[in-house]
């Protein structure tokens, strides 16, 4: 195991312990969510962050409720037939004494309050599907959301001037207190998409386009998750929805629009390694990435047009420094295994370069 992937997995384990801790304790408060942490994994997952998750959550905790009263009752009444004294019973007459000692209407009073019970149980189920199939306000904002083996293609699509609309990755940002439809894709297996803080989970298929839709009450980053088996790498198939007042959003869509700035005349020795690196990047990148502005323009991996503006890179993998991009491109095989990202061989003045070129990525 190379070195960043032992200390990558350290640093996990160690996180995981600690939240697993921070999750009993803070589901026994159930309290309004707290701005989420985005490298803890999914630990907030009791909590409701919006009002497409709060009526699950409701319902996941009555229905818990009424499992344990359930159980509890149970074991009672178990409890009572096995200890209560009991004359002997014969064979041929254990239908007769039952009915004699009032058994067979306990079974008819069972039936009976297990019966409305369970039709209580599925009509709340249903009314709370019916709350949470649509927002109570048209949303303001649809995105489409493409899933890859193991990384999210984020489409800001739907305004009506083509200059603002972009693509990035693995990093949705939605105005605060908005509803946000989330149009769903998948370009290979079937993946789901799920941040339990925000909303229930939704499948994305091959070939067919499923919605849900998401909406933050409050600021900040709330951890989103491939929830379906879909591979060796499914459990690294992470993403962040960071929630931001309408003036932030705005600002962040603005500059996600813009193309990158050329940089074809090299004037000095550092803008001469960056129109070096770019020339390396359009290359040897090209075929899969793209950055607008350049001659990259492959669509099979994500948008690298601002990618210095993510907080996060491989799907949530790596926090995004220029040593972890370098070693993301040059180790993305032993970093994330069976990627379709290949480790690219780069010698020491090409690495110098391309991190040169990157770091104009803003
Ligand atoms: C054969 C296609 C392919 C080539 C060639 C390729 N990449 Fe990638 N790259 C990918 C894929 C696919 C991912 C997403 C992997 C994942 O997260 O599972 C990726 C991810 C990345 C990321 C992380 C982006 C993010 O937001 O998570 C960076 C940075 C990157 N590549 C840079 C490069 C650079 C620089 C080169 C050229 C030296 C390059 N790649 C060549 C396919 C490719």
């Amino acid at each position: 195991m190379s070195d960043p992937v032992r200390q990558g997995l350290h640093a996990r384990l160690k996180h995981w312990g600690l939240s697993i801790l921070g999750t009993s304790s803070a589901a026994l408060a159930v309290t309004a969510a707290p701005a989420a942490e985005s490298t803890a994994p999914l630990n907030y997952f009791l909590h409701a962050a919006g009002p497409a998750s709060a009526p699950t959550l409701l319902l996941g905790w009555v229905f818990t409720a009424i499992c344990v009263g359930v159980c509890l009752i149970i074991a009672v009444l178990l409890a009572i037939a096995i200890l209560r004294p009991r004359p002997p019973v014969l064979p041929d007459n254990v239908g007769a004494l039952a009915a004699t000692q009032g058994g067979i209407n306990w079974i008819y009073i069972g039936v009976g309050v297990s019966t409305v019970v369970l039709i209580a149980m599925l009509v709340y189920a249903l009314i709370t599907l019916e709350r949470m199939a649509a927002p109570n306000d048209p949303p303001t904002l649809t995105i489409t959301v493409t899933a890859y083996d193991w990384w999210w293609k984020v489409a800001y699509d739907d305004a009506p001037d083509s200059s603002q609309r972009f693509v990035t990755a693995n990093e949705i940002h939605i105005p605060v207190g908005e509803p946000v439809r989330v149009k769903l894709d998948s370009a290979d297996v079937i993946h789901a998409f799920w941040v339990p803080t925000l909303a229930g989970k939704t499948q994305t298929i091959p070939g067919q386009t499923n919605e849900q839709w998401i909406q933050a009450d409050h600021p900040g980053v709330y951890r989103g998750q491939c929830s379906q088996f879909c591979g060796a790498q499914h459990a690294h198939m992470a993403f962040e929805v960071i929630a931001q007042n309408r003036a932030d959003f705005a600002a962040w869509s603005a500059q996600q629009a813009k193309p990158h700035a050329s940089t074809s005349s090299p004037t000095s020795m550092a803008s001469s390694s960056v129109a070096a690196g770019q020339k390396l990047f359009e290359e040897r990148c090209a075929g899969c990435h793209t950055v607008r502005g350049s001659l990259a323009v492959g669509a099979q991996a994500p948008d690298l047009t601002h990618l210095d503006s993510r907080r996060l890179i491989a799907a949530g993998m790596l926090p995004n420094t220029a040593a972890n991009q370098l070693d993301w491109i040059t180790h993305a095989q032993q970093i994330k295994p069976e990627s379709m990202m290949p480790s690219m061989i780069l010698s020491r003045d090409e690495a110098t370069d391309l991190s040169a070129f990157l770091a104009t990525l803003q």
